[in-house]
């Protein structure tokens, strides 16, 4: 039987497939080191899981409405209100299960076919899929690699907008690369928004996973809250991954037709949960305060570590659990120049298991400097220590 002809237009998310072949090599009784996936090994906070128990005993087991519970919608448009300097009500929410269907749904949305659309390369690889999968041009803009911080380079990311472009993605703070926009940047790219009459994702999976300073959303400038969807997720803040919570934030008219969306996919998310979101965004935040005590501590060891193996250098991220170091000198020394065989020898060798920049869109042009990102929010202070030791070794060795 025939597959329809626009799968092929259809990307993944390549960190899985990372995972697996993980999977792979542990099943065969080898130790794994795992920095590969953006997962979490903390539990979700105790009073979160026990206002979802409740609600669930309570019978809230059945369809809720499509864009989610007032409570929830409510509590949501007070917390953002709060941080963003805005104006939200429960209107301009619609929940989601996740942060990631947001995309999707906001492209369909707003992007008509043929449609160019800048996004964020190296970038969060589901921008990429659902840009082309829907009939958009995807249109990559980069970074460069500063002293203290990864920075954007206005002036190029405006040379890319043609009279099609439509929309601009943007995702501060960053995967992989752990960039934090200062204000001016920010500001810089909300004027190019308004300037170019452009639709902004705000992508803020990471908005409060920050270990120093405060986080400054596009939403704050001016002509922002017309134009702006903010990607939400309960996923990071809350160690929530597995539970599959986000939402929609933004222009009412948008809203409504990305709840029709839900309709159509999913009729509403999971009910009780969503009891246990009003709870980890009303209650008690010694949970969150605590999973960042954890993740700081942890990316704490992490860099000290890679700053001492040779040939790997990275900066402190002020936010996110992700580095991206430098590794083209660390290839150099072990006569690799390729990204898979890189991080398969690394793997057999020493367990470490991590994606590469090939996971975070298509490579643009040929890029000299090499770059590997470790995700620090899957495995314990004692398993970094050990890991990263065997990298260095076996880099030392060479
Ligand atoms: C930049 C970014 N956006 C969105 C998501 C989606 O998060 P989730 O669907 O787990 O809420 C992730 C998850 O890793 C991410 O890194």
């Amino acid at each position: 039987m025939k597959i329809a002809g626009r799968i092929k237009n259809l990307g993944t998310e390549t960190a899985f497939a990372v995972s697996a072949e993980a999977a792979n090599f542990a099943a065969g009784g080898n130790k794994v080191y795992p920095f590969h996936l953006g997962d979490m090994n903390i539990i979700t906070p105790e009073n979160i899981r026990e206002a979802t128990q409740k609600a669930m005993t309570d019978g809230k087991t059945g369809y809720c409405p499509a864009p989610g519970i007032p409570q929830l919608r409510e509590a949501l448009a007070n917390n953002i209100n709060a941080t963003h300097q805005t104006n939200y009500a429960a209107e301009n929410i619609a929940i989601q299960p996740g942060g990631k269907p947001v995309i999707g749904k906001f492209i369909l949305a707003v992007m008509e076919p043929g449609t160019e659309v800048l996004y964020p390369n190296p970038g969060y690889p589901i921008y990429e899929s659902q840009i082309e999968f829907h009939g958009g041009k995807a249109v990559p803009y980069n970074f460069s690699e500063g002293d203290s911080n990864f920075t954007l380079d206005i002036d190029s990311i405006e040379g890319l907008i043609t009279p099609k472009t439509k929309i601009i993605i943007f995702n501060n703070l960053q995967n992989p690369t752990g960039a934090e926009s200062s204000d001016d940047e920010i500001k810089k790219i909300a004027e190019l928004a308004v300037k170019h009459d452009l639709y902004v994702l705000a992508d803020e999976a990471y908005f409060d996973i920050r270990y120093e300073g405060k986080s400054r959303s596009i939403l704050s400038f001016p002509g922002m809250e017309e134009r702006t969807v903010i990607l939400y997720t309960f996923s990071k803040k809350f160690a929530m991954t597995g539970w599959r919570l986000g939402a929609a934030i933004g222009p009412k008219n948008v809203i409504d037709i990305i709840t029709k969306l839900n309709v159509n996919d999913e009729s509403c998310s999971n009910h009780f949960i969503q009891y246990g979101a009003v709870e980890a965004l009303t209650g008690d935040q010694s949970g969150p305060q605590n999973i960042l005590k954890t993740l700081i501590e942890r990316r704490d060891h992490t860099i000290k570590i890679v700053n001492s193996i040779p040939g790997m250098r990275c900066f402190n991220p002020h936010a996110t659990f992700y580095l991206y170091p430098n590794v083209t000198e660390a290839m150099n020394i072990i006569g690799i120049n390729d990204y898979h065989e890189f991080r398969k020898q690394v793997l057999e060798n020493t367990g470490v298991s991590f994606c590469t920049r090939l996971h975070f869109g298509r490579e643009i042009g040929e890029e000299k400097e090499k770059y590997i990102r470790l995700a620090y929010s899957g495995i314990n202070v004692d398993q970094i220590e050990e890991g990263l030791g065997r990298l260095k070794s076996y880099i030392e060795n060479h």
